[in-house]
């Protein structure tokens, strides 16, 4: 049942009644939308903390009790019984596919998987040791001038940049990996699945030929489809800013690339794994990190923890946590960093700073060891994370354009600068 709530704002004694927007389930709304135009004021929140940009039916997070859902539809349930591109369908188009629809969007995004010549060229051309975030994003904007015949606001343009950002993403980020081993780039094949084409194309020999493990490629397809969506955050925000200028989804995509990369947001994999070596490096001991990271001295972070929504566990780090065990047996991958982390997650989880801050694993604290594990090199953990991520940016591009209420994105400020000044000639300062 809804909540009864009645909110009321009185400036300068005079009280007006507040628009209240209702969720189907979550937090409900208070209507800010002329709040300028009626009183002169605006609103402040850093950080958007209290704020909703938009209506969105994609995904719904519950951050207290550790829930996430696309379109309704449970992450564990997702992550086990479904498969990553079923997921993007899903997400983009609002319902669990068919067999011929998921049939034909594989075909389509395999028939679109090879890049234009001069897109190899344009990856050629950064300095071998370039962060492959930069290279990414600059390839994914580069894409509206090889394929303008999918650029516009048009449904079919829409409907065909949306096949060649899953298709290209892939190819893309499997060739970012080979340059970071200085190999040859694989044509990619038709008809094959996403996942294990992908592993193909970044990890078979010159001849193109590998045996793909089912448990690596299963393993893989699973941690796309938890980063696959995550409502409001900073790239997806970014995408849904962008887009909000008529700016072309590929421009949209390639910024929110931009925002994933900071280790506060995607990067966090990264700088997770960084941080377990540099623990081991130093000689500290779990504890001794700890204790820096309480102390804020140094301004170390638990990376890999913490989460601006989850205030219980991530449900996503739950499901990573649940499979690494099994899948790093398989793998051979890093036990000693992987015990490390447990040890880290035990002491952090049972000590009074991070309880009483609320601060959880989130799903980048286990992922890196998994990348890592499956031959991933740690400049690539965010890029996976970025192919993970491709269907939400694209789904919430796609209902940013169609919902009629959506404005260019421009926040207000709260000026504090200098009032007025005469203008001083550069002679007389
Ligand atoms: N280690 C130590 N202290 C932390 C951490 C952490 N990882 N995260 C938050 N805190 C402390 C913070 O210092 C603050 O303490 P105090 O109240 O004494 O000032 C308090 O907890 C609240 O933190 P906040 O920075 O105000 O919280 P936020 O909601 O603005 O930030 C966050 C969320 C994810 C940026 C932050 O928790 C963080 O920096 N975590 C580490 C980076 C990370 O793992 N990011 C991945 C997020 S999940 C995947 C994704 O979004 O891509």
């Amino acid at each position: 049942m809804a909540k009864v709530v009645d909110v009321r704002l009185t400036v300068d004694g005079k009280a007006r009644e507040l628009a209240i927007e209702r969720a189907t389930v979550g937090n409900d709304g208070v209507s800010m939308a002329t709040l300028l135009r009626d009183t002169g004021l605006v609103t402040v929140d850093p950080g958007f903390m209290n704020t909703a940009s938009c209506e969105s039916s994609i995904t719904y997070i519950d951050g207290d009790n550790g829930i996430l859902r696309y379109r309704g539809y449970a992450i564990e349930d997702l992550a086990m019984k479904s498969t990553f591109l079923e997921v993007a369908y899903l997400l983009i188009h609002g319902e669990l596919p068919t067999e011929d629809q998921l049939e034909s969007l594989n075909n389509r995004v395999a028939r679109h998987m090879h890049v234009h010549e001069g897109i190899k060229s344009f990856l050629g051309a950064f300095p071998r040791d370039a962060h492959p975030m930069a290279v990414l994003s600059g390839a994914i904007s580069a894409l509206s001038t090889f394929y303008p015949e999918s650029v516009g606001r048009g449904a079919e343009q829409i409907e065909l940049a949306t096949v060649l950002l899953l298709a290209k993403a892939a190819t893309v980020i499997s060739y970012l990996q080979r340059r970071s081993t200085g190999e040859e780039l694989i044509e990619p094949r038709q008809g094959g699945h996403y996942v294990d084409e992908f592993m193909r194309i970044a990890f078979s020999n010159e001849t193109g030929e590998i045996d793909i493990d089912p448990t690596v490629s299963r393993a893989l397809d699973l941690l796309l489809i938890l980063h696959a969506d995550h409502e409001q955050n900073c790239s997806t925000s970014t995408v849904r800013i962008v887009g909000s200028s008529h700016a072309n989804i590929y421009a949209a995509v390639s910024a929110g690339i931009g925002a994933l990369s900071g280790p506060l947001h995607g990067g966090a994999n990264e700088a997770a794994l960084k941080m377990f070596d540099d623990i081991k490096a130093s000689g500290d001991t779990v504890e001794q990190f700890v204790a820096k990271v309480k102390d804020k001295a140094e301004g170390a972070r638990l990376m890999g923890f913490g989460h601006r929504v989850y205030k219980s566990y991530d449900p996503r780090g739950a499901v990573v946590k649940a499979v690494a065990d099994d899948v790093l047996a398989k793998l051979g991958g890093s036990n000693e960093t992987f015990d490390m982390a447990k040890r880290l997650e035990a002491i952090a989880l049972s000590d009074e700073y991070f309880i009483e801050r609320k601060l959880y694993p989130n799903v980048d604290f286990y992922t890196g060891l998994l990348y890592s594990a499956m031959g991933f090199p740690t400049p690539m953990f965010t890029p996976l994370f970025a192919l993970g991520r491709m269907p939400g940016w694209i789904a919430h591009y796609r209902e940013m354009l169609a919902d009629p209420r959506t404005k260019i994105g421009r926040p207000r400020q709260i000026y504090t600068g200098e009032v007025e000044r005469s203008y001083v000639s550069l002679d007389a300062r």
